[in-house]
């Protein structure tokens, strides 16, 4: 068992918040982003989730999921998620309405690799909800003052209309970030690139690769090839980066649910370096 990780022991990892839904967006069909604040404000201004960390989101009668935060939660106290309807929990998210509460436990996980940034290019590549946990990197990132020296960011869709936040590009590439985007299947008016998402990187200028970080979430098969075509492109295997996904029961390295190999998701991840995962995940059903 892998004992590098930082298991939480105190009962505090289980404390359950009460956390009122504020506002939602629609995103793309299925998926919107909703923003909750703590019952108990003392909680909120302490409460500080780092991007790539998840918390487990709990409605009574129907269970727990977890749910990575989409957004920063440092200004206001408030926790942002973006939800895909996907079964149990998540649908009963999605019939709550504003005013009403649920439980929150977290923030837990590693979270990205955002230290030591300093003329780096970051290439972040998500497909369909797997941009949820890059868009906190990207406000991050936005506020930051760090000197990297470029931020591209990839994304796919199966179409047009289900390109994740496809209305906060303009500001992102205001911000000096290169964005492109790609879909599966085009529509009428669809003038952009189709085909799969590692494909982008062919398109990039990459100046150093020793100075690239590549920052992936998505379907597996889409971070596979991500990261071969990285890979192509010179960049190191240790400098890509994965956000996994599994069922979790605990989240704090109890259960054994959420294993991979040697790891435990919710504690040695979910974010691991390709070179950390990459055996293991050619491995069916592990
Ligand atoms: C670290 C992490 C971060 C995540 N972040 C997000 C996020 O930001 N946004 C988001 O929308 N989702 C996110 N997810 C995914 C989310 O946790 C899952 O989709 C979760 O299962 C939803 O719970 P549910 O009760 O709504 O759906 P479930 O009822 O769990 O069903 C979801 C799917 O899992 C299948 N399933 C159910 N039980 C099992 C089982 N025992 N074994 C195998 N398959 C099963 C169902 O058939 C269905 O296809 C994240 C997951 C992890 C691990
Ligand atoms: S969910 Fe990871 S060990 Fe329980």
């Amino acid at each position: 068992m892998n004992r590098e990780a930082s298991v939480p022991t105190s009962n505090s990892a289980w404390k359950l918040h009460e956390i009122r839904l504020v506002s939602r967006k629609k995103e793309i069909p299925i998926v919107e982003t909703f923003e909750f604040s703590f019952v108990d404000s003392a909680v909120g201004q302490q409460y500080a989730a780092r991007p790539g960390q998840f918390n487990m989101l709990y409605i009574p009668g129907y269970g727990e999921a977890a749910i990575s935060t989409s957004g920063l939660s440092q200004n206001t106290g408030n926790i942002v998620h973006t939800i895909r309807q996907a079964g149990n929990v998540t649908n009963a998210i999605f019939r709550l309405e504003l005013g009403q509460t649920l439980g929150c436990r977290g923030p837990y996980g590693n979270g990205w690799p955002l230290r030591d940034l300093e003329e780096k290019h970051l290439i972040l590549i998500g497909g369909g909800i797997g941009m949820a946990p890059l868009r906190s990197v990207i406000e991050s990132l936005r506020q930051s003052r760090c000197s990297f020296s470029k931020v591209t960011i990839l994304i796919g869709g199966r179409s047009p209309d289900s390109l994740l936040y496809s209305a906060e590009y303009d500001q992102w590439r205001s911000s000096g970030f290169e964005v492109l985007t790609t879909v599966d299947h085009s529509t009428t008016g669809w003038q952009g690139n189709i085909g799969v998402v590692p494909s982008l990187l062919d398109h990039i200028e990459l100046s150093d690769p020793n100075a690239a970080i590549v920052m992936c979430c998505g379907p597996e098969v889409m971070m596979n090839y991500s990261a071969l075509a990285a890979i192509e492109r010179g960049i190191p295997e240790d400098q890509i980066f994965f956000s996994l996904e599994r069922h979790m029961n605990c989240a704090i390295g109890h259960c054994g649910r959420c294993q991979l190999g040697s790891y435990f998701l919710c504690t040695n991840g979910p974010v691991f370096r390709y070179n950390q995962v990459k055996e293991l995940m050619k491995i069916p059903e592990l």
